[in-house]
């Protein structure tokens, strides 16, 4: 099978190299020429574990090629799928479809043979029907069928996900194109994941609708650690009693500063557009976004109350800035929003991330980059854990303690505990804690604060 896979991000690449690995003929297409370089030399442009040597491995075999040449990749293509990026867009917080139509005005000429063209990127509903009215305009006399097969890996376990899905969905109207899934898809098929078929909008709309069901468990559990703190409750035995019951499962019940990456954010914005615009609003998802924004916020002043009250003339250190661990992505990280108020009040930051500086160096100006952990708590007042990565929660206390010019803790992630905080000669503040496992009562203060 020739698949033409256009985009070369998260999502595209990863897609590409499992389904090169499946032994189909893929070329994947991109327009970043510096992207497409590091890619033919055999490197991933992007963080996500494993994924270089499924593309060594790949490209070697033959099966698998980059390009910034669509016509022939797509000319020779049974499958075309779009997995360009659908960013919220600027001002009405819709999702921006430009890449989208773009692309789809670029592969219209070289339609040859029947071609499913899919669309593998986020995409609100009734944009699967709208290219195909753009392709019919273009092409009346081509033969093709558009599917919507939205995408769910998670970044930082994307290749696991891709090949262990916990389902493949495929929106599709369409005899031919739905034959023509279903063989892409066999691979998986065989090995027992469940290839759903359903028609384009419920495809379209159910990616949706999960990532906000997501993100909505993330504010709850982040409203309920609030509530923890104030009534003396233990945020993690609430989350841990509740979680056991399957109604309602385990997963996505951390508290933390807030969801952020390249999906959650956006695609709960376009989801209210889209409610919206329909005239049937989701004021749950509304609420959930207020509660996310609001929470980035309130965790910057949590980190001023637990300095004191104000962070000016301090040095904070911050592990992570990713907007989760396995990643390099800076999409929305809470970091964005708590690293400038820091700075704005006076603060002087130092940080120090596994993968994400290279992404974050522009975006959070000002900032003093550190190798390791132990750099971070040179000299800083507070110390504050802001991504959850694995080599953070190692961290010998008593040695950055002894690094610090102050005693303060602020764990936004609970990786460590009051126990080890204190001793190793640290005041800890975490999320949701109960009062004799945090040394203040965080939601009140920084509700004061706000
Ligand atoms: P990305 O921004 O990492 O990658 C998009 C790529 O498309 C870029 O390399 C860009 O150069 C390329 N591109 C744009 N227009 C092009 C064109 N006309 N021709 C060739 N290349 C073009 O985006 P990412 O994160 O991979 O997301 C893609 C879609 O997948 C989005 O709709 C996103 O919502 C969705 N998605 C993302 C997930 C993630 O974890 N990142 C997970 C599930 C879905």
């Amino acid at each position: 099978m020739n698949i033409c896979m256009i985009g070369a991000g998260y999502v595209g690449l990863v897609s590409a190299a499992c389904f090169s690995e499946f032994g189909w003929n893929v070329t994947c297409v991109d327009k970043d020429p510096q992207r497409l370089e590091e890619l033919n030399a055999g490197k991933s442009p992007i963080y996500e574990p494993g994924l270089d040597d499924l593309l060594q491995r790949n490209m070697q075999a033959g099966r698998l090629r980059f390009t910034n040449e669509l016509g022939p990749a797509a000319k020779a293509a049974d499958v075309i799928l779009l997995a360009v990026g659908t960013p919220m867009r600027r001002g009405d917080g819709y999702a921006d479809l430009s890449y989208v139509y773009a692309a789809v005005e670029e592969l219209a000429p070289h339609i040859e043979g029947f071609t499913v063209i899919v669309t593998k990127s986020t995409v609100p509903v009734g944009t699967s029907r709208e290219i195909e009215e753009r392709l019919r305009a273009a092409r009346p006399d081509a033969e093709f069928a558009v599917c919507s097969n939205p995408e769910f890996l998670r970044e930082g376990s994307a290749i696991g996900d891709f090949m262990h899905p916990d389902r493949v969905l495929v929106g599709v109207d369409d005899d031919r194109g739905r034959a023509v899934m279903n063989r892409l898809y066999k691979p998986l098929a065989l090995r027992n994941a469940p290839v759903m078929f359903v028609g384009r909008e419920s495809a379209e709309l159910a990616k949706y609708a999960a990532n906000a069901f997501l993100a909505m468990k993330i504010s709850f559990i982040n409203e309920i650690a609030d509530l923890c703190e104030v009534v003396g409750a233990g945020v993690q035995e609430v989350a841990s009693a509740i979680g056991k019951d399957r109604r309602i499962g385990d997963k996505f019940l951390h508290p933390g500063p807030g969801y952020g990456g390249s999906c959650f954010p956006k695609d709960v914005s376009a989801l209210i557009r889209t409610a919206r615009e329909n005239k049937s609003p989701v004021s749950i998802i509304e609420q959930v976004q207020r509660v996310n924004d609001e929470r980035k916020i309130a965790m910057a002043h949590r980190i001023e109350a637990a300095a004191g009250g104000s962070v000016r003339g301090l040095t904070v250190g911050l592990l992570g800035v990713t907007f989760k661990p396995n990643t390099d992505d800076m999409r929305d990280a809470p970091s964005l929003t708590i690293v400038p108020m820091l700075q704005e009040r006076g603060a002087t930051v130092r940080v120090v991330d596994p993968q994400g500086r290279k992404q974050a160096d522009p975006l959070l100006p000002g900032v003093i980059w550190c190798d390791s952990a132990l750099e971070a708590a040179e000299g800083a007042d507070v110390l504050v854990t802001v991504t959850e990565w694995n080599e953070f929660r190692g961290l010998d206390l008593a040695a950055a303690k002894a690094r610090m010019r102050g005693d303060v803790l602020v764990d936004l992630r609970n990786v460590f505990s009051a126990e080890l905080a204190h001793a190793a000669g640290l005041r800890y503040t975490a999320v949701g804690r109960k009062p004799d496992e945090s040394d203040l009562a965080p939601a009140r203060a920084a509700l004061r604060a706000v």
